[in-house]
């Protein structure tokens, strides 16, 4: 090299350090920032060698001085009288597609600082932490190189602080182990109190520490949005976070196993899954942001032109309703509901099936799920020994499966398979291969999986390692059938589907079904404003939008939808979800105007705006349809009505479109007057604005269609 191209190498290297991040090997330090400059991490290892973290949004710290490091069993902690030996930063800008979703080019353009650390005594240990700095956020994670000193790990705890810089409001549910469907709680950090919510009814829950599940979302007093989760939760542990009220400080706690003294058993090399922080000044950033999927591999399965994106009928609202039952001895029944002459109420009829599907290929819906098709049904609840019991391979008498899904096929629908495990994971394990072989000799491409229960084994719970493994296998297995899966009852979102994406959806949060059953009110109206600010984040949601008989009669006297039905169309966009379920009886939606725009809404999207959102109160959202190019967009609110403005700045230039609004008639009201709405029409432009009444606990959905032959 001559002496010009070193200088000119020498100053690109400062350069690019200037841009990206520095280094100071005397004071054990290293900083990287976003490729915006916004964000600023700034790693250093303490006096006593222990690693820790600060984090600045704008010069503002957001998360200060925190600590890293592990207990393991046997080998004691990692995570003091370490040094940093060396260190690096890299850059990465790219695109990539997403096969479906909510959007179609991702950008992934991240800054990358990765630190070798070696314990100082005898017989050193090595471990990196690394950090992806983007513009929306950031990521850490540990990674175990391979060493002789460690090749294997016994993990007890994660020492993963975050240590907040005021007493922020929080959007939190519980630590929960087991399970995401509990509602969300608005507080203030210090008044998280996750231990009240313990007595609940829920199928199975353990709560052990005052912690919160993730994501997590909070609001700063500056107006600064924070939301903590992780990414690419493999072969390890879920995390929750322990809540240190009196020091604003949350630290991992990991999902335990009682059959072990140890959280994660690895083997060396691995990485753990990333630690996430995204950061927006404005709500709906969050709901854009591409932080949790950009933190997991690529698409592992490449062309899954199988599966295709759809709304779906189903067998399954009336089971809820207690109008039918799942088993065919009618002893599984979700109500009170007894009106009904004959004792054979089983949903799952061939000729019910029949009906269903006639109806999803009248209204452009292109699946049908059937629940309760399967034995086992009859003797699920209150067994004590749920293993054994179901069968996913052998249909109930009245239900011949393959006549079902040839007349599907006949009419351009395609069946939904059921898989309820009853969380009797050695049952489902033993019968995979036969059970997913049978969905790939009837060319049926996607199955909804359930986990209610207490897992079988004792002592393991939903979210720990061994159930991040359950999962894991039957996607890849699931993958090799070319089935997507739709898992209820599931592990948590960590966007593992860009990596596989037939991880098409999932539920992990209090779905639509609690509103049909009796006791504690169902969801209230600020449930789907908070939804889309916290479990959204994280990915997909089966929520089953749509029910047009919100109060549910004659079925529930003491049940109902808390929203308004536009708030319910609204829903069809609000919620991101290649999978969208059309579940109310189909006797509801025939004749009615507002069907209208179920039939027509897209499920699979080329872009995604949040035009407008405050967590808890309200959002608004425009999707741009991939298969017509329409736009669509969704607006909801809480208990409280509001009044919004809709601008339209992601119209094309120069156009002058039809807009079809579904909103709340004048006098809606979530609970006084749920069903009343009308269908208006309005010519709209870019440059044009529209004023919107949202009543209480109501919402507005639009279809925008280009006006035919009127340009300027
Ligand atoms: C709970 C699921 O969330 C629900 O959708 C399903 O119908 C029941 N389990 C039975 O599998
Ligand atoms: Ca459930």
């Amino acid at each position: 090299m001559n002496f010009k191209s070193f200088f000119v190498n020498t100053l690109l290297v400062i350069f690019i350090l200037l841009l990206t991040g520095c280094f100071s090997n005397s004071t054990q330090k290293a900083t990287v920032q976003s490729p915006d400059q916004n964000i600023k991490v700034a790693f250093h290892i303490t006096q006593s060698g222990q690693p820790a973290y600060t984090v600045k949004y704008k010069d503002r710290t957001v998360i200060d001085t925190s600590s890293l490091g592990f207990t393991f069993q046997k080998s004691g902690e990692l995570s003091d009288h370490l040094k940093i030996i060396d260190w690096n930063i890299k850059t990465h800008n790219s695109n990539w597609t997403m096969p479906w979703g909510e959007k179609k080019e991702v950008r992934n353009h991240y800054n990358k600082l990765t630190i070798q650390l070696k314990e100082q005594d005898d017989h050193p240990r090595k471990i990196n932490i690394a950090f992806k700095v983007y513009d929306d956020g950031l990521g850490f994670r540990y990674e175990f190189p391979e060493q002789s000193n460690l090749s294997k790990v016994l993990i007890t705890e994660e020492h993963s602080e975050f240590k907040l810089t005021g007493d922020h409001t929080c959007w939190w549910i519980p630590g929960d182990w087991d399970i995401y469907e509990h509602l969300y709680n608005t507080t203030s950090f210090s008044e998280i109190d996750a231990l009240s919510k313990r007595n609940n009814d829920l199928a199975q829950s353990y709560i052990p520490h005052n912690a919160v599940n993730t994501p997590v979302t909070m609001r700063t007093d500056n107006g600064l949005h924070l939301s903590f989760h992780e990414a690419d939760l493999t072969d390890y542990a879920g995390m929750t976070l322990k809540v240190f009220p009196d020091s604003a400080k949350m630290k991992s706690v990991l999902v335990g196993s009682e059959r072990h003294d140890y959280k994660v058993k690895r083997s060396i090399p691995f990485n753990t899954p990333w630690r996430t922080i995204q950061i927006a000044e404005k709500a709906g950033d969050l709901i854009e942001s591409d932080l949790i999927l950009n933190l997991n591999d690529p698409n592992k399965l490449g062309n899954i032109d199988w599966f295709e994106p759809m709304k779906y009928v189903g067998i399954w609202w009336e089971m809820h309703l207690g109008k039918s039952t799942w088993d065919i001895s009618s002893t599984q029944d979700m109500s009170s509901f007894k009106n009904e002459e004959s004792a054979n109420r089983h949903g799952a009829t061939t000729e019910h099936a029949k009906e269903l599907i006639d109806f999803a290929a009248a209204n452009n819906i292109g699946g049908i799920l059937v629940e309760g098709w399967n034995t086992g049904w009859e003797n699920w609840v209150g067994t004590a020994n749920r293993e054994g019991i179901f069968d996913f391979v052998t249909s109930y008498p009245d239900y011949n499966l393959q006549e079902v899904v040839a007349y599907a096929k006949e009419k351009g629908v395609e069946l939904i398979m059921h898989h309820e495990t009853s969380a009797a994971i050695n049952t489902y394990e033993r019968q995979l291969d036969t059970a997913y072989k049978l969905m790939d000799s009837l060319d049926i491409h996607s199955v909804k999986t359930g986990y209610v229960g207490k897992i079988i084994p004792d002592g393991e719970y939903h979210h720990g390692q061994w159930m991040v493994n359950h999962y894991r296998h039957v996607l890849k297995t699931a993958a090799e059938h070319e089935v997507a899966v739709n898992a209820h009852e599931p592990i948590k979102a960590t966007g593992i589907r860009r990596t596989y994406p037939n991880a098409i959806s999932r539920e992990g949060l209090r779905g639509q079904e609690f509103n049909a059953w009796a006791g504690d009110g169902g969801n209230p109206p600020e449930h789907l404003p908070i939804v889309a600010f916290t479990r959204m984040l994280s990915g997909p949601i089966d929520y089953t939008p749509g029910i047009f008989n919100l109060k549910l009669e004659p079925y529930k006297d003491d049940a109902q939808v808390n929203t308004t039905l536009a708030h319910q169309l609204a829903l069809y966009v609000v919620i991101n979800s290649p999978v969208q379920m059309v579940p109310d009886l189909a006797e509801n939606y025939k004749g009615h105007p507002a069907f209208q725009f179920i039939r027509e809404v897209g499920v699979n999207w080329q872009e995604t705006k949040v035009l407008e959102g405050k967590v808890g109160d309200y959002v608004t959202i425009a999707r741009k349809d991939r298969e017509s190019g329409e736009w669509f967009i969704g607006a909801i609110t809480d208990e409280n009505s509001r009044e919004i403005q809709l601008s339209f700045k992601f119209l094309d230039k120069n156009k002058i479109y039809k807009a079809i609004i579904y909103k709340d008639g004048p006098n809606a009201h979530w609970d006084k007057n749920p069903s009343s709405y009308d269908i208006i029409k309005e010519t709209i432009s870019r440059e044009g604005k529209l004023n919107i009444s949202l009543k209480a606990g109501g919402g507005c959905a639009i279809r925008i269609t280009e006006h035919v032959g009127m340009h300027d």
